[in-house]
């Protein structure tokens, strides 16, 4: 039997929010790429971080994955953006599966979405380590030679996302 998903769901993943590439070369920019080892989603998020407020000025996402994983890439852009580092870095996957009403089986989707943030703060302070002021590891697994596969297979949009 299929599980429906709730209307916040379906919300982001009809019309997913900062759906979008950076230059992963750009000094302001961290990259987060990770995947789920059991179901194979992957996700990358990146931030550009403000240098002198130290705050994320912008952020976006792709996500080839589930539902779930589009949806809860989505929210977490819209709750990162304007955030300190050291903020971004306490989100929980509990915060977005709260929001998106997300079943036990659908948490992993989530957790995802905490990898990616840590991920890509990570990848920011290794490239800037003298904005670091907290010691935060990216727990998601790096793979970046998946990230050709991503940038061609993965839009975001409905068609391609699932
Ligand atoms: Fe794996 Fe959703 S089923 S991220």
């Amino acid at each position: 039997q299929r599980r429906a998903y709730h209307e916040k769901v379906l919300d982001h993943y009809n019309n997913p929010r900062n759906v979008g590439s950076m230059k992963k070369g750009d000094q302001d920019v961290g990259t987060g790429l990770v995947g789920a080892p059991a179901c194979g989603d992957v996700m990358k998020l990146q931030i550009r971080v403000n240098k002198d407020s130290g705050r994320i000025d912008d952020v976006v996402f792709k996500t080839f994955g589930c539902g779930s994983a589009i949806a809860s890439s989505s929210y977490l852009t819209e709750l990162v953006r304007g955030m300190t580092l050291d903020e971004a870095g306490l989100v929980k996957n509990t915060d977005v599966a709260k929001e998106l009403c997300l079943p036990p089986v659908k948490l992993h989707c989530s957790m995802l979405a905490e990898d990616a943030i840590k991920s890509a703060i990570s990848d920011y302070y290794t490239k800037n380590p003298k904005s670091k002021s907290t010691d935060l590891s990216g727990t998601g697994a790096a793979i970046p030679d998946m990230k050709v596969e991503i940038e061609q297979t993965a839009t975001g949009s409905p068609a391609a996302a699932i």
